[in-house]
């Protein structure tokens, strides 16, 4: 090679600006629905949500239920004792409806920080066994929440086992939203992760008391991906994944900007071998890498500048609470999400574990 020609390689070498690696700051978000459970598995899962997360909503379903002041008192100090030396991380305390939870705990509730009470239709779901039976059993209790402006949290889907499984969420809009919201007109509901368009087109032409939290895992994946190359226990969560033009209304109301859709991860931890099961549990676990997801379904869909109103802001207006003040950054940079995590004497087996993950949570938070 001659003298110049070292010479002008060694200048487009050094001239060559290095193509920056796309990243995006945005308000630290909230997540509007996690569960944590209980016990040793808090130590696994609550730093995870610390991380990217400065407050969640945590979901009442322990075994036995969360359905006094008193006990979601004590389950919050359980979970701050998890949160690891030096980070900031609120949980927001919800009781758990049942037939026969009285209207005075409400009061005692809300004197206790407790902000939602969630409603689980018996047997739906994970832990649902104490659920509600018959919505008009409750009417006292739902009376006192809006009179002390608790909110109402919703998982919207009937249980008859006459109705399709598929079908679970659109008929309990039609028999038991509909009338729920003419009964209690000023109580704030909100319809938690919604899994169809015809929950996002109920949501989007409803008033100001009815909002609804999105799931990363139902913005990334339709039916499909619980079929994939074999049965795939860990695409498994109630309300199931549905079909494609479902996931892409869910994306539609997401990035559309209406601040009565924000995030609510649902992320629900369970052991593996209780999910790689023959009668696997429902629940994706999505904490480890949350915000990532969401991104990465945000980019896809070309709407990465709505993603700090859906994952900072909508929520927080709608629980009527302050918004963060401290930034995160993400930067586009793929990583290995880990295999698994040690779980209690158990294995945790996250989404996508294993593979590859686009975006990169890389500052936690700062001033
Ligand atoms: O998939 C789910 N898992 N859906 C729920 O509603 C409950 C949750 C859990 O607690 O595991
Ligand atoms: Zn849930």
């Amino acid at each position: 090679m001659s003298k110049a020609t070292i010479q002008a390689t060694i200048q487009r070498m050094t001239s060559a600006a290095p193509t920056p690696i796309p990243s995006l700051t945005l308000t630290r978000p909230d997540d509007w629905h996690l569960h944590v459970r209980d016990g040793d598995a808090l130590h696994t899962v609550v730093p995870h949500s610390a991380a990217q997360f400065a407050r969640a909503i945590i979901m009442p379903n322990l075994r036995p239920p969360v359905t006094t002041a008193a006990q979601a008192v004590a389950y919050r100090e359980r979970i701050q004792a998890a949160i690891p030396a030096g980070m900031k991380f609120e949980p927001l305390m919800t009781l758990y409806l049942t037939d026969k939870l009285p209207p005075e705990e409400i009061r005692r509730a809300r004197e206790a920080g407790v902000v939602a009470v969630k409603l689980y239709p018996a047997g739906a779901t994970t832990h649902s066994d104490a659920g509600v039976t018959d919505l008009r059993k409750t009417y006292k209790t739902l009376e006192a929440m809006q009179r002390e402006g608790l909110l109402l949290l919703l998982h919207g889907e009937v249980t008859s086992p006459e109705i399709d499984l598929f079908d679970r969420e659109a008929v309990f809009i039609e028999t038991q939203l509909i009338p729920l919201r003419r009964d209690f007109p000023e109580l704030k509901i909100v319809f938690e992760h919604i899994t169809t368009k015809e929950a996002a087109q109920y949501v989007r032409e409803a008033d100001r008391f009815l909002g609804a939290t999105l799931t990363a895992h139902h913005l990334l994946y339709n039916r499909n991906a619980l079929f994939t190359g074999g049965l795939r226990p860990h695409y498994y969560c109630l309300p199931v994944l549905k079909r494609e033009a479902h996931r892409v209304a869910l994306v539609e109301a997401a990035t559309s900007g209406n601040a009565r859709f924000f995030l609510g991860t649902d992320s629900a931890p369970h052991p593996a071998h209780l999910k790689e099961h023959a009668t696997g549990c429902a629940g994706c676990y999505t904490g480890h890498a949350a915000i990532e997801l969401y991104a990465e379904a945000f980019d896809a869909a070309g709407a990465l500048n709505q993603l700090e109103a859906f994952a900072s802001f909508n929520g927080a207006d709608f629980y009527g609470l302050p918004r963060n003040q401290e930034r995160i950054t993400l930067k586009k940079e793929s990583w290995t999400s880990p295999e698994s995590f040690a779980f209690g004497e158990a294995e945790l087996k996250p989404l996508r574990s294993g593979e590859t993950l686009a975006w990169k949570l890389e500052t936690t938070w700062s001033q």
